[in-house]
């Protein structure tokens, strides 16, 4: 079967091969095995490539923190799935055609699911939906920030956002996506920059911003710490810029923010496998209600890898790029 390797830590497009590899043998008792239908590349997918990322494995290792699949064969002690059914996978290694993994790991998804939406059901909307209920009691008509508005996790903050009536300014470092986010329920966009206080402050005529989200890093952190209101809870998730989060002392002591830091790993493991699979179940849900999309902006085939890595990495595309290991979906 095929199975996208990294030999060595190095740019994405680069280090990463579509090798051969010996199938995955048959499932144990408790084990389950799915044929891969589509993964995404997302950001840590990068990062891992990249040597970046929180695990580091020795070479070669296998890319890929989810997917979805279609249920091959089941061990025989196995209740929870049978041969036909879509799966998501919560362990990493999914670059490849098929994947041999244990029964508790595994997540069943409904039939009529749309395929490319639960192909990245795994990671976003679980980050979306804990960022929004982890950190701040938030209440209708409460104000939040965030930048790298326009990341599907930006995006799913937005949705999620509107349907709990908590109002959402959206920083982007380009004006062409506002009227896009706008049309999902954004109430205020603004361009990332210095005086981002200031703008945010102006729009909502003194009412507090009790909750920021950053994913981008470095200076951005810091307009988004000046943006919240004294006691106000800053949320770093994510560093597009590479940069580490930068945050100003007088935001810190004077003003009283609180500046944490949320994995969804963490996230999760502080729940118990009935409130993991509680989430999936209702992030499910929106997707099966259309409360919650991804755009997708390409598809490529296993063997495609590179040129799908180096499409994901370009930017200002229009949505997440998908690899469909055994044929289109
Ligand atoms: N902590 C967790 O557990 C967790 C879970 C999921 C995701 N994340 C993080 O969340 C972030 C978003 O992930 P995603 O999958 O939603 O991303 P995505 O859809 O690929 O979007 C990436 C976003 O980052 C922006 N961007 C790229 N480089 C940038 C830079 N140098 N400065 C400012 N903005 C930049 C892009 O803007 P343009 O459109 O202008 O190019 C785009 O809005 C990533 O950092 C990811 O690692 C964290």
């Amino acid at each position: 079967m095929k199975q996208v390797q990294i030999a060595a830590y190095g740019m994405p497009e680069t280090v990463a091969q579509c090798v051969d590899v010996e199938d995955v043998g048959v499932p144990d008792a408790s084990e389950v095995v799915f044929e891969v239908l589509a993964f995404p590349i997302n950001p840590a997918d990068i990062n891992f490539c990249l040597g970046i990322y929180r695990t580091r494995p020795p070479l070669p290792a296998v890319p890929g923190a989810e997917c979805v699949g279609r249920v091959l064969r089941t061990g025989a002690g196995v209740t929870s799935v049978k041969a036909g059914d879509l799966v998501i996978n919560l362990m990493r290694e999914n670059w490849a055609q098929r994947r041999r993994v244990s029964e508790q790991d595994i997540i069943r998804l409904p039939d009529d699911i749309d395929l490319r939406q639960a192909a990245m059901v795994r990671i976003n909307p679980p980050t979306a939906y804990l960022l929004l209920k982890d950190f701040v009691a938030l209440g209708p008509d409460d104000w939040i920030i965030q930048n790298a508005a326009n990341s599907a996790v930006g995006r799913l903050i937005i949705s999620m956002a509107k349907k709990q009536g908590v109002r959402t300014i959206n920083v982007t470092r380009r004006d062409d996506v506002f009227s896009e986010l706008n049309a999902l329920g954004a109430d205020i966009c603004l361009l990332d920059g210095d005086d981002l206080a200031e703008r945010a402050s102006r729009r909502l005529k003194g009412a507090p911003i009790r909750l920021g989200f950053d994913a981008v890093g470095g200076e951005s952190t810091k307009q988004i710490g000046q943006a919240i209101c004294d006691e106000g809870v800053l949320v770093s998730y994510g560093s597009m810029s590479h940069s580490a989060p930068t945050v100003n002392l007088a935001d810190l002591s004077f003003r009283g923010i609180t500046h944490k830091g949320f994995m969804l790993g963490r996230a999760l493991a502080r729940r118990d496998r009935a409130g993991v699979q509680a989430i999936y179940d209702e992030l499910v849900a929106q997707i099966l209600d259309r409360t919650i999309y991804a755009p997708v902006e390409a598809v490529y085939p296993i063997e495609k890898i590179r040129e799908a890595l180096a499409h994901s990495q370009r930017p200002a595309h229009g949505g997440k790029i998908l690899v469909a290991p055994n044929g289109m979906v």
